[in-house]
């Protein structure tokens, strides 16, 4: 019997990966995080498999789940929004597999911030405008932020922000940024990404208040750069005509001559 911890992706069904898919049609038991994953993915599941959304319980009660399905012999698909690496959770529940012997596995999910990019049909690292990415929040009802993750110092750096969980602090997040951005910083927020019902809106720092206008809470992501609506940037050197790598070298005399072999 094992665990598999499973990124469902940001909604759409079929952004999945393979494995995740098969190992959901496999496990003849499903706890899945239901503020966050439409019942769609839950197609994936084997016919009459045990489906619990996990969304209302404690983690002493998962726990529980997980030990019913363990002394069955049963796998357990167990599935959280986007990828597993941030905000799902997962660290606390492997800590207690561990504790007990129980296996697991970890299958990567497509995260939100990569579903709103394409929506947006956006690269979020543009040559010289921004070369990193901060996935971020604000502090919420139950988390703190470590201090030093502010807005504020991570807008020193310029790079492009998706800040998550964080929609219903927009007022905080746009005094928070327009010091280091400029008011007539582009800003995209899209809601639901790969949902059926799908919404974005671009604005600027100055305007994004007046043009959510509280239209959208929940699971939305903000993101801010100026990346977001630049033309005029730099093409990268990776395609240049005269640039020598190790994939194109550019004559006899190259250093990657005959390294790509
Ligand atoms: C608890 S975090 C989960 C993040 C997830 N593990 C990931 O990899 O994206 C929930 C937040 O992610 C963002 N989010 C998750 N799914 C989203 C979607 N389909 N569209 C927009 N934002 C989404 C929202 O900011 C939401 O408040």
């Amino acid at each position: 019997m094992t665990v598999h911890f499973i990124g469902a992706g940001p909604g759409a069904p079929d952004l999945l990966t393979l494995r995740g898919r098969d190992l959901i049609a496999a496990s003849p038991v499903c706890l899945y995080a239901g503020s966050l994953i439409p019942i769609a993915v839950l197609d994936h599941c084997p016919p009459g498999a045990r489906i619990v959304n996990t969304a209302p319980m404690e983690l002493d009660e998962i726990m529980a789940e997980i030990a019913v399905a363990h002394a069955a012999g049963q796998d357990v698909a167990r599935l959280h929004s986007g990828d597993l690496s941030v905000w799902s959770a997962m660290g606390e529940q492997l800590r207690r597999l561990r504790a007990v012997d129980i296996p697991f596995t970890v299958t990567p999910g497509v995260p939100a911030f990569a579903a709103a990019a394409a929506a947006l049909e956006a690269e979020l690292t543009l040559p010289a405008l921004a070369q990193s990415l901060v996935l971020t929040r604000t502090p919420g009802r139950a988390s703190t932020m470590p201090p030093a993750e502010s807005l504020t110092n991570f807008a020193v750096t310029g790079a492009t922000l998706a800040i998550h969980l964080s929609i219903h602090n927009l007022v905080q997040v746009v005094a928070d940024l327009t010091p280091a951005y400029g008011a007539d910083c582009p800003v995209a927020v899209v809601w639901r990404a790969s949902w059926p019902d799908q919404r974005i809106v671009r604005a600027t720092l100055e305007t994004i208040e007046q043009a959510l206008a509280g239209s959208m809470e929940r699971t939305a992501l903000i993101l801010v750069g100026r990346v977001l609506a630049a033309q005029d940037f730099a093409e990268s050197s990776l395609y240049a005509p005269g640039y020598d790598r190790r994939f194109r070298p550019q004559d006899v005399t190259s250093r990657f001559a005959g390294a790509s072999e």
